[in-house]
């Protein structure tokens, strides 16, 4: 069996389509299933995808346009970007694209109105159904939307149009409103287990070298944690990492955090002796969980995870190195105050393990002051 290409197209091309669209069974049946009815009874229809930015609409789109359709439907499809563009460059687009894939010759035109003229002759004349994608509908460009599904109803195609949750509250919520559609498709966030499947398919898709499971679980879990469980973040990260892992550097959580310093703007340092400071006032253990944890993590770099039951070893070691009593049961309730307080998390894969988002050298530095502190205090 030949090896899958493994190319970092899939990190920055805007309109790479995975093999596999992962978690979207249930959206792509539906908008398979409103396809297939109109074509089946010959009548046009408009959809609306919608959801928060990042949660993979375009790629929804254009699965759907270049997997789906061309499988399932005897139709041509047109797709066009509206971001940043205005209305003559949206119709522009449009009007080029049909040419294109009907094999037409182009009139070179730059009035709008001529513009509109020669696509709807292209569409009405065309053998086959249309099914067009505007992805990126906003106030500046809705009208293009509209015009377009008007079009679809009149000659018996398809509109597809792709906005973000605010736009689409924006511009369907308002009275008046000329959005014509009749099905919606809103695309949920994913969970955490569900984006770790998303980024591990993705590095198996364009890491030569891959990259281990901690890693990329400690991606997913950032990513979840601080950024509504964004794929596009979780790719954007993988863009940072790229150039290091494709040089052969073995990828650690510094690396990691490194990566996604943009969502998960920490607090300062300074608030975390304070955070850690309040918590840890006279609860010796607390403090001794944390170093135990914060250490751990700093000598093994490529674990981006401490389990529940390494971190009790750890802290049993100290314990006895100071002669401290050990209870387990004073172990978890430091861990619960420290997890309460944002300075350690629990993974979303399991709970079992825990990770931290500071440099663990801040927090091993910090528990380890306030520990001696304590003690020169008594
Ligand atoms: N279900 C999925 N399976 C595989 N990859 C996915 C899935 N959902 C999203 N992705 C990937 O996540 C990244 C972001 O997706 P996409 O660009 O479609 O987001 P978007 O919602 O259109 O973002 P924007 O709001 O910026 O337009 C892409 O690399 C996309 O391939
Ligand atoms: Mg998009």
């Amino acid at each position: 069996m030949r090896k899958p290409e493994v190319s970092p197209k899939g990190l920055f091309d805007p309109y790479y389509v995975p093999k596999k669209l992962l978690h979207r069974d249930r959206e792509l049946e539906s908008i398979k299933g409103i396809h297939s009815d109109s074509f089946a009874d010959d009548y046009g229809v408009n959809c609306l995808v919608h959801g928060i930015t990042g949660v993979g609409m375009t790629v929804f789109s254009r699965y759907f346009l270049t997997r789906i359709v061309p499988n399932k439907f005897d139709a041509y499809t047109v797709y066009v970007d509206a971001k940043n563009k205005d209305i003559l460059e949206i119709v522009s687009d449009l009007n080029n694209r049909i040419h294109i894939k009907n094999n037409r010759p182009i009139t070179v035109a730059f009035d709008l109105d001529v513009l509109w003229m020669q696509f709807k002759r292209a569409a009405t004349t065309s053998q086959r159904k249309g099914v067009f994608v505007i992805d990126n509908i906003d106030e500046s460009n809705e009208e293009v939307f509209s015009k377009l599904a008007r079009l679809s109803k009149e000659i018996q195609a398809s509109t597809i149009g792709i906005l973000n949750s605010h736009d689409y509250r924006f511009l369907t919520k308002s009275g008046a409103t000329a959005m014509a559609y009749d099905f919606e498709i809103p695309l949920d966030t994913y969970t955490q287990s569900q984006l770790y499947e998303i980024v591990r398919m993705r590095v198996e898709e364009t890491f030569p070298l891959r990259l281990t499971d901690e890693v990329v679980r400690y991606i997913a879990d950032i990513v979840c944690e601080f950024d509504a469980s964004k794929p596009k973040t979780s790719i954007e990260a993988l863009k940072t990492l790229y150039p290091l892992a494709s040089r052969g550097h073995e990828i650690d959580s510094d690396m990691v955090r490194n990566a996604t310093t943009d969502i998960a703007t920490f607090h300062h340092e300074q608030d975390y002796m304070e955070t850690i400071e309040a918590i840890s006032m006279n609860d010796f253990m607390t403090l001794l969980v944390l170093e135990a944890l914060s250490g751990h993590l700093m000598q093994y770099k490529t674990e981006t995870y401490i389990d529940r039951k390494t971190l009790n070893e750890v802290v049993q070691i100290k314990c006895e190195e100071l002669g401290v009593i050990y209870a387990r049961e004073d172990i978890e309730r430091s861990l619960q105050s420290l997890i309460f307080q944002c300075v350690v998390f629990e993974s979303g894969y399991s709970k079992n393990l825990l990770y931290v988002l500071v440099p663990p050298e801040i927090l091993y530095d910090t528990a380890v002051a306030m520990r001696r502190e304590l003690v020169k205090r008594k």
